[in-house]
């Protein structure tokens, strides 16, 4: 077993660190206040390669490995998780299964601008009732010989007002159930296709999440992906790899929260010596060290199983359950470590705290890894 990273993974890490410290730091603060979309930063995080790290150079991607991406996605994260889940989707749920699973010319045409950061993409399958139950799809591709007639409404799609391709999930024949699903690739402008209402969260506040509308959006059939009634099974698929993009988010909210917490502990001074030298401090410290170490064990474990293509989608699943616990448990306390400058916005932590509450909601709630985990463990 071979916990080193390689020279080129630890160069990832660092470039995102030196990315996350320079260029999102400065603004992150207002960001999440104005609900601002970090869209030039995004840009530029591009550039570096970060918005298609793990697909094929002949595709516009990085080519890198999924354990690069948990690096890069911890760094960002620690800083700006509104960047880091637009930079989640756009890699893992988009473009992965764009590259998994379309055919060449959906590579080419969609998949190439993803990989290089031209445009961006969304990922949509929650709708008003159908978040965990992800079977129950209200909205209808019906087949109408050359294309689908797209009707329903998505509910909370990160990247949704941002976003130029759209991977829409729908049913098409109601009586065969998940097996009668497909992914339609859906572009911005198609006639019909409408950005609805910006939600206004509790955190990642700088990401763009939307409702979104289709009203008779004519798809043409070519942009299904997969054969007819594959969407189901596409969906849940990228699932299992964009758990490990939100575990490692969840990761970095906890790192981050942690070293702001660490620093302060060593600056402030009470009962005439610095914080840490008072065991309350210290121990919390050791806990969420402890803690963090284990979460980007399990973030590693899910990657590595990916890159050498053995099922890994309960190793992700578990990476996404204990990081999201962690992130949250670590938060509240790096705040308390802050004591009344933990509550206030100049010192960071707040906003981690606020953003790791999405980690055990989004990609499947904290009971739906326990579903998946558990299926799992009983199978063996
Ligand atoms: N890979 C491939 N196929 C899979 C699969 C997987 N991981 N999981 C299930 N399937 C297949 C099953 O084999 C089955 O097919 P067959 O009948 O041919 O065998 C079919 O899918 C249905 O499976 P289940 O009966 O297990 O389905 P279920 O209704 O019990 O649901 C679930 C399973 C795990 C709970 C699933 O519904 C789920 O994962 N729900 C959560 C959805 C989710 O994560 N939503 C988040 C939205 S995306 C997001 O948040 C992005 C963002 O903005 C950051």
């Amino acid at each position: 077993m071979d916990f080193q990273l390689t020279e080129e993974q630890l160069a990832v890490r660092d470039a995102a660190r030196d990315f996350a410290q320079n260029v999102l730091k400065p603004g992150v603060i207002e960001r999440d206040e104005k609900q601002q979309f970090a869209k030039e930063e995004i840009k530029q995080l591009a550039e570096l390669g970060f918005m298609g790290m793990m697909v094929d150079p002949k595709y516009g991607g990085s080519g890198m490995d999924t354990v690069s991406y948990v690096l890069a996605m911890e760094e960002i994260s620690k800083i700006d998780s509104s960047v880091s889940v637009a930079m989640s989707v756009n890699n893992s749920l988009v473009c992965w299964g764009l590259e998994k699973f379309g055919n060449e010319e959906q590579r080419q045409k969609y998949l190439v601008p993803l990989a290089t950061g031209e445009k961006l993409g969304a990922f949509c399958l929650s709708e008003p009732e159908a978040g965990s139950d992800a079977t129950s799809q209200r909205t209808t591709a019906e087949d109408k010989g050359d294309y689908y007639l797209l009707n329903g409404t998505k509910n909370w799609i990160t990247n949704g007002g941002n976003a130029d391709t759209y991977l829409v999930i729908a049913q098409t024949d109601p009586e065969k159930g998940h097996k009668g699903i497909n992914c339609l690739i859906v572009e911005k402008g198609m006639e019909g296709f409408v950005v609805g209402a910006k939600e206004n969260k509790l955190g990642i506040r700088g990401s763009d999440t939307h409702t979104l509308i289709f009203n008779d959006v004519k798809v043409p059939k070519e942009n299904r992906i997969g054969e007819d009634g594959f969407g189901f099974k596409f969906a849940m698929t990228t699932l299992e790899g964009g758990r490990i993009g939100i575990a490692s988010q969840a990761l970095g909210i906890a790192s981050g929260a942690y070293e702001l917490a660490k620093a302060y502990s060593k600056e402030r001074k009470a009962f005439g010596k610095p914080i840490h030298e008072h065991q309350a401090i210290a121990f919390k410290l050791a806990d969420m060290a402890t803690e963090i170490e284990a979460a980007r064990l399990l973030c590693l474990k899910a990657a590595y199983m990916k890159d050498q293509k053995k099922p890994f989608g309960k190793y992700s699943a578990m990476a996404k359950l204990y990081a999201s616990r962690v992130a949250m448990d670590v938060t509240v306390e790096a705040v308390q470590v802050h004591g009344g400058y933990g509550f206030v916005k100049e010192y960071h932590v707040e906003r981690l705290m606020r953003d790791a509450k999405i980690t055990q909601i989004y990609e499947g709630t904290s009971e739906i890894q326990k579903i998946v985990i558990s299926r799992s463990v009983l199978a063996e």
